[in-house]
């Protein structure tokens, strides 16, 4: 009984190699193997007609044991397969939930978009437009057109940083906007507020830097006075510092507008006692303004016989200063975290 002997080969060779299988892939490599088609128990099957007729039923039982043999040792196998790798898995990926959260940093705005933010929103409820201009601006714009001629002595008041384009500038203030803004609006009436980045080759201190926001406010029509031009402004404070807050009017001069002021709050540091902010004046100064010079409304292509304007123009890093009580100007731009975090 050959056939029986080597049955008995078949299933003790399976059963050995299938010990080795320690994946998954090998597992069914084994199984097509072992016990595929073309596997050597299969062929015992297929052979059997071949065989003596009274060998037959014994050799199809004992193919028959070896198969289930073979087959349940593969279940076990298998599984014992999948739970080592989920164990393993378990090990591996194992997740302590006592372990501290990663903190999460959310981003914020700049303390001086937030200020600028809020100018917007108190001109706009106002009827002011927000009007974009340049940064870097004609020599012509910045001062000639604002009736500040290249012998003038007031070109003193900004120190000015010069590209290598000639006639061409990093603007020095908001007010070449006034220009822009005209010649794009005249003869319409104007309401807008000009914000931006300007720049000065200054010392740099505690109260001034090189860069600095400002922002302008430019009203044209054809009957605007120096009286809408207070009750703006001090509308303007006191939504922005508070309905009590002191303001005063002081006389002042600029060359692109006639009759020139500038605008003071009492000082929050001291309320208005004098204290080293405030150069113990009790005032601080927030912005300088005036009715628009007939010149500068002439540049700007309207007729200054039948138009009248005023404009101001004020620094918002002040405004975020006073308002946080920071005492070094330079910490806005320095970009300090540690700093920036605070707003
Ligand atoms: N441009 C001036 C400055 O930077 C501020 C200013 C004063 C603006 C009077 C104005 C104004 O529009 O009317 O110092």
């Amino acid at each position: 009984m050959e056939t029986l002997k080597r049955l008995e080969e078949i299933e003790k060779a399976g059963l050995d190699t299938l010990q080795q299988a320690a994946d998954e892939t090998a597992l069914q490599a084994w199984k097509v193997t072992h016990l595929g088609r073309s596997s050597a128990v299969m062929t015992v099957f297929s052979q059997l007609p071949q065989l003596p007729k009274d060998e037959r039923p014994a050799v199809g039982q004992r193919a028959n044991l070896v198969k289930q043999a073979l087959e349940s040792a593969y279940t076990i196998r298998s599984q014992a397969l999948k739970e080592a790798a989920l164990n393993l898995a378990l090990q591996s990926e194992r997740l302590d939930v006592t372990l501290p959260g990663r903190r999460l940093i959310p981003g914020r705005l700049h303390l001086e978009t937030r200020t600028l933010r809020e100018v917007y929103r108190l001109f706009g409820e106002m009827g002011f437009q927000v009007y974009r201009s340049p940064d870097v601006e004609t020599d012509d714009n910045n001062f000639g057109l604002l009736n500040i001629p290249e012998y003038h002595p007031a070109r003193d008041m900004w120190d000015t940083f010069h590209t290598q384009t000639p006639g061409v500038v990093l603007r020095t203030h908001t007010s070449p906007g006034q220009i822009r803004a005209m010649r794009e609006y005249a003869p319409e009436p104007i309401r807008v507020i000009l914000p931006g980045m300007c720049y000065r080759y200054e010392q740099v201190t505690v109260r001034a830097d090189i860069q600095f926001y400002q922002v302008e406010v430019l009203a044209v029509g054809r009957h605007i006075t120096f009286g809408n031009l207070k009750g703006t402004l001090t509308e303007f404070a006191r939504r922005m510092y508070g309905v009590d807050v002191r303001l005063r009017f002081r006389p002042s001069y600029f060359p692109f507008t006639e009759p020139s002021a500038e605008l003071d709050v009492e000082c929050f540091i001291c309320g208005g006692l004098g204290c080293p902010v405030c150069k113990n004046s009790g005032w601080l100064e927030i912005l300088g303004c005036g009715m628009i010079h007939p010149v500068v409304l002439q540049n700007g292509g309207y007729d200054p016989r039948e138009f009248s304007g005023f404009a101001a123009g004020m620094g918002t890093g002040r405004v975020s200063m006073l308002r946080h009580r920071i005492d070094d100007i330079r910490n806005l731009w320095l970009n300090d975290i540690r700093f920036l975090e605070q707003f």
